[in-house]
């Protein structure tokens, strides 16, 4: 059987690294993994040219745009959010069906306003709070524009390995780590309840939604469990550092410029339940 070809853009991000590493596990699937060294897709032009001379049958988009606060405060940094979220996933929506590929884009819980405490289903109704909400809402909608092709998963509070790229950011859990170094207590926001997402756990999971042949549309593949920041602070602590003491503090006390959703569970109804967040944070933290 031939190769089918895998283009995974945003390689060396968080998500990105684990999807190459996911999809090279499997003969079947000729993988390529593309960041800002390969190409940069601002430049729509260029960008479409190397796509094309690779014939995907499947892309995998992890690049977008992530700046929460930066975007609702600057008006350029909001234009490029526009650009990464909404005017990208279009190209590529639009690119991906001339070639007969599959596109698959990755959004989050930050499209809900967070107000229904019994959580998400795929097609619960949008509304975003921010701006980078609406942005992702928006690059939603264009991918979902072309009809039974392409797919939307999303995702919420993503840890695993830092990004391997230059700007690469490191998750909630390793940043927790390095503020209680030399302390004995941290105060940590009691806010936000949502599911955490481990990186390796949702790249085996997309793999596994495009393997059983699933219908395109929208997919949650977030971990089970939801957890404030406060809970999950708590159980990394309890795992590695129990001398540490951590005080839940009202959102209220680190006021930041973009609104978030209070309750933003993504309830997956269409899917095989990703495992329990404090699994695998067992697995990341420990290994
Ligand atoms: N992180 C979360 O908590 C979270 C929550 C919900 C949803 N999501 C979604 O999950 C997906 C993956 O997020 P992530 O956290 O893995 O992202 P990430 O770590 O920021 O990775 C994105 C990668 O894309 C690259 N990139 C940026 N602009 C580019 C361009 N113009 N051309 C080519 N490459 C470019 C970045 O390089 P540089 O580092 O050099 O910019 C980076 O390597 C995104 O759709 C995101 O919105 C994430």
């Amino acid at each position: 059987m031939e190769n089918k070809t895998v283009l995974i853009l945003g390689a060396k991000g968080m998500l990105g690294q684990e999807l190459v590493r996911v999809f090279s596990e499997n003969a079947l699937y000729a993988v390529l993994g593309w960041d800002r060294e390969e190409i940069d897709l601002v430049d729509s032009v260029a960008s479409e040219e190397k796509i094309r001379e690779v014939v995907p049958s499947i892309i995998l988009n992890a690049v977008a745009y992530n700046a929460v606060d930066l975007c609702e405060t600057s008006e350029e940094e909001y234009q490029q959010a526009r650009l990464l979220n909404v005017h990208i996933p279009e190209s590529l929506a639009k690119l991906s069906e001339a070639i007969g590929a599959t596109l698959i884009q990755y959004s989050t819980d930050y499209v809900f306003d967070g107000t229904n405490q019994d959580g998400y289903v795929e097609d619960a109704e949008t509304h975003p709070l921010s701006r980078y909400g609406m942005t992702k809402q928006e690059g939603e909608l264009t991918v979902l524009a072309t009809p039974d092709r392409h797919f939307v998963i999303r995702l919420s509070k993503l840890f695993g390995k830092p990004a391997l790229s230059a700007a690469g950011k490191q998750s909630f859990f390793e940043k927790m780590l390095a503020v209680a170094e030399g302390k004995t207590e941290v105060s940590v926001v009691d806010g936000e309840r949502s599911c955490f997402t481990y990186a390796p756990d949702l790249a085996r999971a997309t793999r596994e939604l495009l393997e059983d042949r699933s219908s395109p549309g929208i997919y949650h593949l977030a971990n089970s469990g939801v957890a404030t920041w406060y809970e999950a602070a708590q159980e990394l602590f309890r795992l590695v550092r129990p001398d540490v003491i951590v005080r839940p503090v009202s959102p209220d006390a680190f006021p930041r410029p973009a609104e978030r959703p209070e309750y933003s569970e993504l309830l997956n109804t269409k899917r095989p339940l990703l495992r329990d967040y404090r699994e695998a944070l067992q697995e990341f933290i420990l290994k």
